[in-house]
């Protein structure tokens, strides 16, 4: 092996997945992969064109064609929909709203599972999402299910967005709620804690502090592949 290993981290909206597994990457020069990316391209291209997520049959054979690429950067992480950078598109709140209705269909999450497979095939990846741990990549040597308080999360969201959106922090505490109940419900691959996950409440603690409990986590367990 290259002494890599692979990291999952699952949780809740707005819990910090993507900042953290971004810092943590950078720390151990891995490659970072935001599945929540996928769905959100999906997502996005779907409202683009009309088809509504009731209409498996139509989403199923239209991301069949789509090509989406993750790029990495080093201003972050690049999108790419058949070319086109959608990388800011995907964050709007049309997107925010029905993204979770896309990602209950067993047959689009069986695509993109497969393609989060293949990124990962060579270790050195930190990838973040909801089925990570229990779904992706079940093997992966480090498992974190990271959360905080749906008010702390809300507020991380309500500082971000201050200042472009007009949105109240309860609409949005609101609206991650609903997410979260449709992410933790819906029948297929649900947002679960895996067994073998450790569980991370951040509500607490700031990015760095986060960041340094996991990379000296992946230490530990390189450590552990290495000496078998
Ligand atoms: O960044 P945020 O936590 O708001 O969401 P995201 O990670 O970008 O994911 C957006 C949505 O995609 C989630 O609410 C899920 O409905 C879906 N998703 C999923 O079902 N499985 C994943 N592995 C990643 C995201
Ligand atoms: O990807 P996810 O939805 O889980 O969360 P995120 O987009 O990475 O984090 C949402 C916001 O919370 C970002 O602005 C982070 O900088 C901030 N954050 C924080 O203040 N403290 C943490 N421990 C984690 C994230």
């Amino acid at each position: 092996s290259n002494g890599k290993i692979n990291i999952a981290i699952d949780g809740p909206a707005g819990a910090g997945k993507s900042t953290i597994a971004r810092m943590v990457a950078s720390a151990l020069s891995y490659i970072y992969v935001d599945t929540g990316a996928m769905y959100r391209a999906v997502t996005w291209y779907m409202i683009q064109h009309g088809i509504e997520p009731d209409e498996e049959q139509e989403v199923l054979q239209t991301a069949q064609n789509l090509v989406i690429q993750l790029i990495p950067g080093v201003d972050g992480q690049k999108v790419l929909v058949n070319e086109e950078n959608v990388t800011t598109l995907i964050r709007s709140l049309a997107v925010n709203a029905k993204v979770s209705r896309y990602a209950q269909i067993e047959g689009l999450r069986t695509q993109l599972v497969s393609l989060q497979r293949q990124m990962a095939l060579r270790k050195g990846v930190v990838m973040d999402g909801r089925d990570i741990g229990t779904t992706v990549l079940p093997d992966a040597e480090v498992k974190i299910f990271m959360t905080a308080t749906v008010q702390e999360r809300a507020r991380r969201r309500y500082m971000e967005l201050k200042d472009s959106v007009s949105i109240t922090l309860e609409q949005l505490e609101h609206d991650i709620a609903a997410r979260d109940h449709l992410d933790e419900q819906r029948e297929i691959s649900p947002l679960r804690q895996a067994d073998d996950a450790i569980w991370m409440d951040t509500t607490e603690m700031n990015t760095l502090e986060v960041t340094e409990a996991i990379v000296s986590l992946a230490q530990r367990s390189g450590w552990r592949e290495e000496s078998k």
